[in-house]
């Protein structure tokens, strides 16, 4: 049994240094990817409060394909350059993004989102995921999720 618990007082470094930890403890020495995404979603979706979707796409080629998440069924295929986790996969970079319906081209999954933060995964340069956070509320991330969701991928670079 894993027994992550969540601190709500937590400030958000704090709380991400533990999200990083606990998400080290549960893909060491695994090798199976779809495992260690699916782990890793629901620590995040556990873990880090006012989501209403957590999850992975992961680079086929030149689209993104749905991968292991939390909450309501999503799109399957997004072509690099399109949406905000197409923008983040083609530039290799971060997208934080404070309010969807300002961001042209917003892939709508889920009607409730507001806000979105995309981070691309690497390996050797390549990207190949990226994880997805979307949250109900306006301007709900920030740098400092950006920094964990950050720090996150760059542990998961071998490991899915
Ligand atoms: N909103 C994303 C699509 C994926 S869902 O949010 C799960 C985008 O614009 O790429």
């Amino acid at each position: 049994m894993f027994d992550f618990a969540a601190d709500p007082t937590q400030p958000k470094p704090e709380l991400y240094r533990d999200l990083v930890s606990a998400a080290d403890a549960l893909t060491a020495g695994e090798r199976d990817a779809v495992a260690n995404m699916a782990n890793v979603a629901a620590l995040v979706w556990q873990l880090v409060p006012e989501l209403n979707w957590a999850g992975f796409y992961r680079a086929v080629g030149s689209e993104l394909v749905l991968g292991p998440f939390c909450g309501k069924p999503a799109c399957i295929r997004i072509p690099f350059g399109q949406g905000v986790c197409g923008a983040a996969a083609a530039s290799g970079e971060s997208r934080l993004v404070a309010d969807v319906r300002a961001f042209a081209g917003h892939i709508a999954c889920d009607a409730a989102s507001r806000s979105e933060l995309v981070v691309p995964v690497l390996r050797e340069r390549a990207v190949i995921a990226v994880i997805d956070l979307d949250a109900p509320r306006e301007g709900r991330f920030d740098a400092e999720d950006q920094a964990g969701i950050e720090a996150l991928a760059a542990l998961l670079s071998n490991r899915i």
